[in-house]
């Protein structure tokens, strides 16, 4: 829930800004429907036909609403991690479905999401990232602590019924989960944790705990943000669209299905025998875990790529239909981001990504074309994992 001090009563008005967040999406729209109705009846397809979607799940605004009503402000969002707040006093800004968020680990070191608008008149109080115990709104310099207390408002004193304790800047509920921060916008989302413990199983000895943040960037492709999400979490296109890249090192035909569960999907990309071995590696992993990386998604906005010795991950922000924001980022296994190693990794990851961010623009274009038909997935190994991501959308969004 939305902490004390978000309600602000004005006389016989009370203005709740969990209310105010809810723009109903017209569900009655035939797009909406029918996007409805197929998201029902995937249900009951089995996976052997599993097909892709239409191209209004990725276009259409109307659907967007809905998703933004129905799913994303009631999940755990991821937003950034850790290791760019790690001292007392560190904070950063970022945006999620038109919230403005301002990320403090506060002087008692609790990691907190505070929604980064001034009580005042709604200036935004803190930009970028930094450290400070104060931020200080710009307009007319009422200033908050780094708990989001409201410390000072200049000539306030001077009008009786001004109450400096209830104009606390309001606070999310937050959850860490591996060093990721997960922000939930509606307040009242069951805690995280418990539906990623299988997840978290099968990866424990890659001790994604352990890792440091060694780079972190925002970037935003012209792609709708379940693209990406699909994009990112199946192996079919590593040998063809990352032929120069990824291929020597996870080839398609060394891909498995790794299972899924209420909050994740994910897929196993095992090395080819000839690349050198990816070390140096945490002296937990079973030799089967030294040759492939863990690649999941955590629903619904989170996709990590886990290496045996650097993780890259992606926060997604859908920016409209057909852009997303991203904050996307690598940990590794030292606490020193100028090495050549994290140099060579991160230089990796752009290449990569500059080739996937090509594919899913081209893919967006194609999507308001006439022609445009969801095709039949590849098998489990290689896209089972895109059938997952849409069960889930369907158990949030289908027609009941
Ligand atoms: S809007 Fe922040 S002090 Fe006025
Ligand atoms: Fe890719």
């Amino acid at each position: 829930m939305l902490r004390e001090g978000c309600e602000y009563t004005v006389e016989l008005l009370v203005v709740s800004l969990t209310d105010k967040t809810c723009r109903m999406p017209d569900t009655n729209n035939n797009t909406v429907l029918n996007l409805r109705k197929t998201l029902a009846a995937i249900q009951s397809i089995p996976k052997e036909h599993a097909r892709a979607m239409p191209a209004e799940f990725y276009t259409s605004v109307d659907f967007l609403e809905l998703e933004s009503a129905q799913l994303l402000r009631r999940e755990w969002l991821c937003v950034g991690h850790v290791g760019e707040i790690v001292n007392a006093g560190d904070f950063f800004t970022t945006e999620i479905l038109d919230e403005q968020l301002l990320i403090t680990r506060d002087i008692d070191n609790v990691v907190r999401v505070l929604s980064n608008v001034c009580r005042h008149r709604g200036n935004r109080i803190a930009e970028g990232s930094g450290n400070s115990k104060r931020f200080v709104c710009q307009y007319h310099t009422w200033s908050y602590d780094n708990k989001g207390k409201l410390l000072s408002a200049p000539f306030m004193q001077d009008k009786p019924s001004f109450d400096k304790s209830k104009c606390a800047l309001p606070e999310f509920d937050s959850e860490i989960w591996n060093g990721w921060i997960f922000v939930n916008l509606d307040g009242n989302a069951a805690p995280l944790e418990p539906r990623l413990t299988d997840l978290q199983q099968l990866i424990k000895n890659y001790h994604q705990e352990e890792r440091f943040l060694v780079f972190i960037e925002e970037d935003t492709w012209n792609c709708n943000w379940k693209c990406l999400f699909e994009n990112f979490m199946e192996g079919y296109h590593l040998s063809t669209t990352h032929k120069n890249t990824l291929h020597k090192i996870t080839p398609t035909r060394l891909c498995k299905k790794m299972g899924s569960g209420e909050g994740w999907t994910g897929y196993h990309a095992y090395y080819d025998p000839n690349y050198p071995p990816r070390g140096p590696f945490h002296p937990d992993l079973t030799e089967d875990e030294k040759i492939n990386s863990p690649m999941y998604g955590v629903y619904p906005n989170l996709v990590v790529g886990m290496a045996t010795n650097f993780t890259l991950f992606m926060c997604l922000r859908p920016n409209g239909v057909d852009k997303v924001n991203i904050r996307w980022g690598v940990t590794g296994l030292e606490n020193d981001p100028d090495t050549q190693m994290v140099k060579d990794y991160v230089s990796l990851c752009k290449d990569f990504n500059a080739e996937d961010r090509e594919k899913l623009e081209v893919l967006q274009v194609a999507l308001k074309t006439r022609h445009y038909q969801g095709g039949p997935l590849a098998p489990d190994d290689y896209e089972g994992s895109i059938w997952d991501f849409i069960l889930y959308m369907s158990r949030f969004l289908a027609l009941r």
